[in-house]
């Protein structure tokens, strides 16, 4: 795991944008893993701004998001599929056919989650995946106890991301209880994971991720397995590691300035 501590939010959101242009510069046809969340958004506004500043092209770009609300149809407004094409797709060159997003009004969700992972394995496998963190350690919508091997699947959100995520829904919207998830084991699966963590109400969920036992109860924690993971943080959310000073030293992103 390479550990990035950063000064701040804003540090931490511009080296997450960083790792993403250096793919897309590397592979031009690079098959991105998209997340979705509050933490993100800064992230694709930086994807945004580089697209326009610094003439990053998602031409050839193909794209695989992590999970969607089962029952909400792409174009639903709680949908992460409409939340992409607001924060990200709408606003870059990416080809409408190189996106792919889970259906979570599928007819069987079994057998999209199924297609699912045949896709990404025909376009051979996710170069780069974005994940956010939850408070609980999730990664997608693999809750605690989620099998570490799992694959692409339905999963009930489990009450602490329930909680988190109801700002997000209004009174006359009910919130859906349950998501389809790329799996744990699909995750893995990618060649490089970039995870973007912020804030103090991840603080506990990142020590957990780095530094406690590899656990179903804490989701991120297999990551410590996966051969090309980056981690980037703001202060708040590196406060609980206790080797804060071991990762400053060997990747200086700023805390010792
Ligand atoms: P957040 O969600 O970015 O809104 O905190 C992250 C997650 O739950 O994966």
């Amino acid at each position: 795991m390479k550990i990035f501590l950063c000064v701040d939010a804003a540090q931490a959101t511009a080296l997450a944008g960083a790792q993403v242009q250096q793919q897309i510069m590397r592979k031009p046809e690079s098959v991105l893993g998209f997340a979705t969340g509050g933490t993100m958004e800064a992230l694709y506004a930086e994807l945004i701004r580089l697209h326009r500043h610094q003439a990053l092209s998602f031409a050839g770009v193909r794209s695989f998001n992590l999970d969607e609300y089962l029952g909400l149809s792409g174009t639903h407004s709680h949908s992460y599929s409409h939340y992409m094409h607001q924060h990200l797709f709408d606003h870059v060159n990416i080809q409408p056919q190189h996106i792919h997003l889970l259906q979570g009004d599928a007819a069987d969700p079994v057998v999209e989650a199924q297609a699912y992972e045949q896709r990404i394995q025909s376009v051979d496998g996710i170069d780069l995946q974005l994940l956010g963190l939850g408070e609980n350690g999730h990664i997608g919508f693999n809750e605690p106890s989620s099998s570490l091997a799992s694959r692409t699947r339905v999963k009930r959100l489990a009450p602490d991301t329930l909680a988190a995520n109801q700002r997000y829904f209004s009174a006359d919207i009910s919130q859906p209880t349950h998501a389809l998830t790329m799996g744990i084991g699909t995750i893995m699966d990618a060649r490089q994971v970039v995870m973007l963590a912020l804030g103090t109400k991840k603080a506990d969920a990142v020590a957990h991720m780095i530094e406690g036992p590899i656990s179903a109860r804490w989701p991120a924690s297999v990551l410590q397995m996966h051969p090309q993971t980056t981690v980037i943080l703001d202060a708040p959310a590196a406060q609980h590691l206790a080797c804060r000073d071991y990762y400053t030293a060997v990747h200086p992103m700023g805390l010792v300035e």
